[in-house]
């Protein structure tokens, strides 16, 4: 998860832009080596806490105003990630497990998923990234419910149906492979949803890049946004510091809430295939061998990605 120093007053050099890497995750600052409630996670479905009576997920997500959002993109050299123009109405968030308003400032997707459920990683996730309203990023910083983070699992798909999702973002991809800056544009956040939104887990956490504060409501949806293969194949050109933007999953040691709606699953789960199931290489993931994950790459984008007897 991401947050940017370059737009908005709000953001005034408190986060550390640029001097670390995801090839040296043990050398990250602060609370990344400190912190005990880090993300991502692995969430196991059957560990998680239905909250029957609704005494920490109160009642449904709202959000306003996600239609029409003026953001610019960028390659910051760790992401694509796109901010919401100065003086733009903000999309607003509230419901669910938060208390109050939330406001949108911008999204940014990571490849591959940084969650993962029942030990399952998915080929991406896209960060919607919140502030609560009227703090600025130094105290929403120092608050544990200071971030709200929606966090949409994707799953690629062949087929002109999963053009939709990316439709609007395919095309400003070629323009960002190296580090630069796009012009605005108007986008409509809804497309990037994932299909059951009312759907999802939620726990607290971190900042997945440093300093990793451990300020974060998250909100994991369940239910995957299909993507196409070609809109993910241009995602193995961008250029974030090599083929990786995701941190290794964390140690769970806290209670995942799961929201009633995600007891119902969708039937259009059952047409989705089946990806790897880490569940067995868990230890190596953790510990960032991550061979299956590189296999999963090599499905998707070729022999570019490294051998995996190498990684080890
Ligand atoms: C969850 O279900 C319970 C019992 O069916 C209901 O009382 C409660 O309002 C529901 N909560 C939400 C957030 O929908
Ligand atoms: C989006 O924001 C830019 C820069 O602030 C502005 O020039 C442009 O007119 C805005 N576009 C729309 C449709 O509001
Ligand atoms: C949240 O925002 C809505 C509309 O944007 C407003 O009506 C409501 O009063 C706000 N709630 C709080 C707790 O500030
Ligand atoms: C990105 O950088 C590479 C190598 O520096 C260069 O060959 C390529 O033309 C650049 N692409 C864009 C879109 O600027
Ligand atoms: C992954 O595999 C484990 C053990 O083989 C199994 O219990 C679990 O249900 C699988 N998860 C999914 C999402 O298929
Ligand atoms: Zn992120």
């Amino acid at each position: 998860m991401w947050i940017i120093a370059v737009t908005l007053l709000v953001f005034t050099g408190a986060i550390n832009g640029d001097d670390w890497s995801y090839d040296y995750e043990t050398q990250w600052p602060g609370a990344c080596t400190s912190g005990t409630q880090q993300s991502p996670i692995n969430i196991m479905s059957r560990d998680a806490l239905v909250d029957k009576h609704g005494a920490h997920i109160k009642g449904p997500l709202v959000f306003r105003g996600y239609s029409n959002v003026n953001a610019s993109g960028e390659n910051n050299g760790h992401t694509v990630i796109w901010t919401i123009e100065e003086d733009e109405p903000m999309p607003i968030l509230s419901g669910g497990p938060l208390r109050g308003n939330y406001s949108f400032l911008q999204f940014h997707l990571h490849w591959l998923s940084e969650h993962a459920i029942d030990g399952m990683k998915y080929p991406m996730e896209i960060h919607f990234l919140h502030i609560k309203t009227g703090l600025t990023v130094e105290e929403a910083l120092q608050r544990p419910d200071g971030l709200a983070v929606i966090a949409v699992i994707c799953q690629v798909h062949s087929g002109e149906e999963s053009e939709y999702a990316l439709e609007e973002l395919s095309p400003m991809l070629p323009k960002i492979i190296n580090q630069s800056k796009l012009p605005a544009s108007v986008i409509d956040l809804t497309r990037l949803f994932s299909p059951n939104m009312q759907s999802y887990y939620t726990y607290h956490g971190s900042l997945t890049t440093p300093q990793c504060q451990e300020v974060v409501t998250w909100i994991v949806m369940d239910t995957p946004l299909i993507i196409s293969d070609t809109q993910y194949k241009l995602f193995s050109k961008v250029d974030v510091g090599g083929i990786d933007n995701y941190r290794s999953l964390q140690p769970v040691n806290r209670v995942i809430y799961r929201s009633n709606a995600s007891l119902t699953l969708p039937s259009s789960l059952g047409l989705i295939a089946a990806l790897l199931n880490l569940s067995t290489t868990m230890s190596s993931i953790v510990s960032k061998g991550v061979c299956t994950v590189v296999n999963l790459k090599r499905k998707f984008w070729g022999n570019k990605v490294q051998d995996c007897n190498k990684t080890e």
